[in-house]
């Protein structure tokens, strides 16, 4: 498939057609992504977690997010990639954010950048879009900030919550964001500032009536297993399958079963290239 454009993620919403997002933290998967139809691929912080063992996305650096983007956008050209900025990039000022998103787009190819948080990262998405850096905002349950909203919750339960919720997303929009991500709040609600946007709204564990949905790849395929949220849905269990194939593999090694006559080579074997 071609790769989307930024004005036709907006197009799409007015067709009434759901956008697809997935997380992807390196060049196999991106890979593997860029041969499906799924129009976006989201280099997320949560690398810190699924990826490199942090407990929380608070540690990661500018300079693992450009590590791991620079894989990803070799490995999909036909599809719109979009990283995460990390916690302490975009909320010093709004020149350094937009030196940090500068060096995101300039040193790794990605497209759009995304940030966390509503009115209060408003002036700070319009600053990054007058200079230039396509901005898909995130609100709702804010990894990075989730200490501040007293852990891993859904938000905007109260009515004073919910208001404040579509006032970020209003804001948002206002500032040029091209879309939202929503995550953890009630479907109602998800819908509601669906509805009151032109942008298309991408939710995760925010219900079916987004413009788009989310999930994080080693969610989808069953890898990560440290804990699996209501909002996720495991399309395949892959950690199982490399589990089995592990212990396969260590079992035959030991018993001298692997490698066979099929997988050795003979004086004679002719040696164009070993593949
Ligand atoms: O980091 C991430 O993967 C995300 C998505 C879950 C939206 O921000
Ligand atoms: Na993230």
């Amino acid at each position: 498939a071609k790769k989307i454009t930024l004005p036709q993620c907006k197009e799409m919403k007015k067709q009434g057609k759901r956008l697809r997002m997935i997380t992807a933290y390196d060049y196999p998967f991106a890979r593997l992504v860029d041969e499906s139809e799924i129009e976006i691929i989201l280099v997320g912080d949560s690398l810190g977690m699924v990826v490199l063992g942090y407990d929380s996305t608070v540690p990661v650096t500018l300079d693992e997010m450009i590590h791991h983007s620079k894989p990803v956008v070799r490995g999909a050209p036909n599809t719109l990639i979009v990283a995460d900025m990390p916690f302490g990039t975009y909320n010093v000022s709004k020149e350094d954010a937009i030196r940090n998103a500068n060096r995101m787009l300039k040193e790794s190819g990605i497209e759009a950048v995304k940030v966390e948080g509503g009115t209060r990262m408003a002036p700070t998405v319009r600053a990054l879009v007058d200079a230039g850096i396509p901005v898909m905002g995130h609100i709702g349950l804010t990894p990075q900030t989730a200490a501040q909203l007293g852990g891993f919750k859904v938000q905007g339960k109260t009515e004073d919550a919910a208001q404040q919720l579509l006032e970020d997303a209003l804001a948002l929009e206002a500032a040029g964001a091209f879309s939202i991500v929503i995550e953890c709040v009630p479907v109602g609600l998800a819908r509601t500032i669906t509805t009151s946007l032109s942008i298309p709204t991408i939710g995760i564990g925010a219900g079916p009536y987004c413009d788009g949905q989310v999930l994080v790849i080693q969610d989808l395929l069953g890898i990560y297993d440290r804990f699996v949220p209501k909002f996720v849905k495991q399309y395949a269990q892959t950690g199982p399958a490399i589990r089995a194939a592990l212990g396969d593999y260590a079992r035959e090694v030991a018993d001298g079963v692997f490698p066979g006559p099929e997988h050795s080579f003979g004086m004679d074997d002719e040696m164009k290239g070993l593949y």
